[in-house]
């Protein structure tokens, strides 16, 4: 899908198309939308005399109103007109997308002036990340259930201002675009080393990337990791890429993922009923990729590590047992109790290693890690932990800015006691009790003091049904918008 940046005024062009205007919860139509309203004698303002107000999340269609060129008219509802911020402008480009997308149209044109370039690059990014689609595997689709929009103008003042403001947004798009494809993708196709060799490509960005195999990573002493594939037929793999965008003296700043390509749980083998979606159970390892391909794509000016723990989870005769302990890279040895809970086994010595040898400023974990955190906070909020309340609030209000919620839950030392091994140094399960908390709690024991924070994304990875048209139902990308911001914000030199 194309996108371009117009200037106000009749465009031309054969194409069908159909045009999006904005409408008002307390103002009515907006300016071009009043001005399309007089070319189709009132059409526009008569569709308001219904249920459609104008409020956020609402839309009406227009079908050839008479008068005009274009085979449709999509309003779409902005609610109050002094609310309209760039957030609002991206979610209605978005809703307008999937309003226009099955019209047969071939072009979309959002008349939502004046728009500053700002404002337009927000619409584009919204537009493009409404259209993302994981299809590769259709090969019987019906044409008329497959969208139809080609291209998309957006009227805007400064036509080469929006576009030069596009161009780091479009590089986020490019990140969440991939992050989305990697969780898609099923595990027959997405193991750990084919995971690896995509991480790999991104080094045409200017990325520096590093796979390590198990004979490296039994050299530094990853028994945790290694644990966790043992009974895989895949082998597991580190993977190490750096944004070098800053000055060397430069402190690197960190981001580590999970990335189980598929967790059966392993002996302590998950129920039948919805174990397709441990597909996805890389998550955070696919936010992690997704992340440091748009810091490339756009340039940023800051040192930039990336940790992806990939390996997958199954049972096998080879497979860890219940019980087994295992010595961490940290020297620490883990009972584990439930090879289900492998997220932290993976994670702790991904943790460990980064800060070893990166010494970085901060450490940001994120994983699908438990099924608790959807029980705490639904479907909308990824969990945040962490050891430092300014890299907490940073995060947050990155997540604010980007409509990725966080949620911050603590880290009280007392229910350690849930995870004390009677043999070992502790256990890899706390209980049921705060499942979500002692998952953290474990991690935090292969931080080794650095300012770190978690995200519990299992909440958030993957949208069903969506109510937010930048994220149509699948793999979210949730993650690589956030943490771009928070690199932009706060760490950008
Ligand atoms: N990958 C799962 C967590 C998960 C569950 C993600 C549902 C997305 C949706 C994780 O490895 C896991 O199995 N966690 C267990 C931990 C338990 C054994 C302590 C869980 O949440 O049940
Ligand atoms: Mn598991
Ligand atoms: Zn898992």
């Amino acid at each position: 899908m194309q996108i371009e940046f117009v200037p106000e005024g009749p465009q031309s062009g054969d194409a069908p198309f159909v045009i999006a205007v904005l409408v008002f919860e307390d103002a009515g139509l907006s300016p071009p939308a009043a001005a399309l309203d007089h070319q189709i004698g009132g059409a526009a303002a008569r569709a308001l005399t219904g249920r459609f107000k104008g409020s956020k999340g609402q839309s009406a269609e227009l079908l050839s109103p008479s008068g005009a060129t274009a085979r449709g008219v999509l309003l779409i509802g902005a609610g109050e007109q002094a609310g309209v911020d760039e957030g609002a402008i991206e979610t209605a480009a978005a809703h307008a997308y999937q309003g226009a997308k099955l019209t047969g149209a071939e072009v979309l044109e959002l008349r939502f002036g004046p728009l500053s370039a700002a404002q337009a690059a927000r619409a584009a990014l919204g537009v493009r990340l409404a259209a993302y689609r994981f299809d590769k595997y259709k090969t019987t689709e019906k044409p008329d259930r497959k969208p139809s929009i080609e291209s998309v103008r957006i009227v805007c003042a400064d036509p080469d201002a929006a576009a030069a403001a596009y161009s780091p947004l479009s590089a986020v798009a490019e990140g969440v675009y991939l992050t989305r494809d990697l969780v898609s993708e099923p595990a027959n196709v997405l193991y750990p080393a084919e995971f690896a060799a995509r991480v790999k490509a991104l080094e045409r960005l200017g990325l520096e990337v590093e796979i390590l195999g198990e004979a490296q990573m039994r050299a530094l002493g990853m028994g945790s990791l290694l644990g966790v594939g043992l009974g895989s037929a895949r082998e597991t793999q580190l993977v190490v890429a750096q944004w070098k965008g800053a000055d060397p003296s430069v402190q690197p700043i960190a981001f580590v993922g999970k990335g189980v390509t598929f967790d059966t749980g392993g002996i302590s083998i998950k129920p039948a009923d919805g174990m397709e979606d441990m597909k996805w159970d890389m998550g955070g390892a696919g936010a992690v990729a997704g992340l440091m391909c748009a810091l490339a794509g756009r340039k940023a000016k800051a040192n930039v590590v990336g940790i992806l723990g990939l390996v997958e989870n199954m049972p096998d005769g080879a497979a860890q047992r219940p019980g087994d302990i295992v010595t961490s890279m940290s020297g620490q040895t883990i009972e584990v109790i439930n090879t289900d809970a492998e997220g932290r086994l993976v994670l702790a010595d991904a943790l460990w290693y980064c800060q070893d040898r990166f010494k970085p400023q901060f450490m940001v974990d994120l994983a699908t890690l438990t099924g608790a955190i959807i029980i705490a906070l639904g479907h909308d909020y990824a969990g945040l932990f962490s050891n430092n309340d300014l890299l907490a609030d940073n995060l947050t209000k990155a997540g604010l800015a980007e409509g990725e919620n966080l949620w911050r839950l603590p880290l009280p030392s007392q229910y350690e006691k849930q995870f004390e091994s009677l043999a070992a140094d502790m256990k890899n399960v706390g209980g049921r009790p705060a499942g979500s908390i002692t998952a953290a709690l474990i991690l935090q024991k292969f931080v080794n003091g650095v300012p770190w924070a978690h995200l519990d994304i299992a909440s958030t990875a993957w949208k069903k049904p969506s109510t937010n048209p930048t994220i149509p139902e699948g793999a979210s990308g949730f993650g690589v918008r956030l943490l771009n911001r928070l690199v932009a914000d706060y760490y950008e030199v």
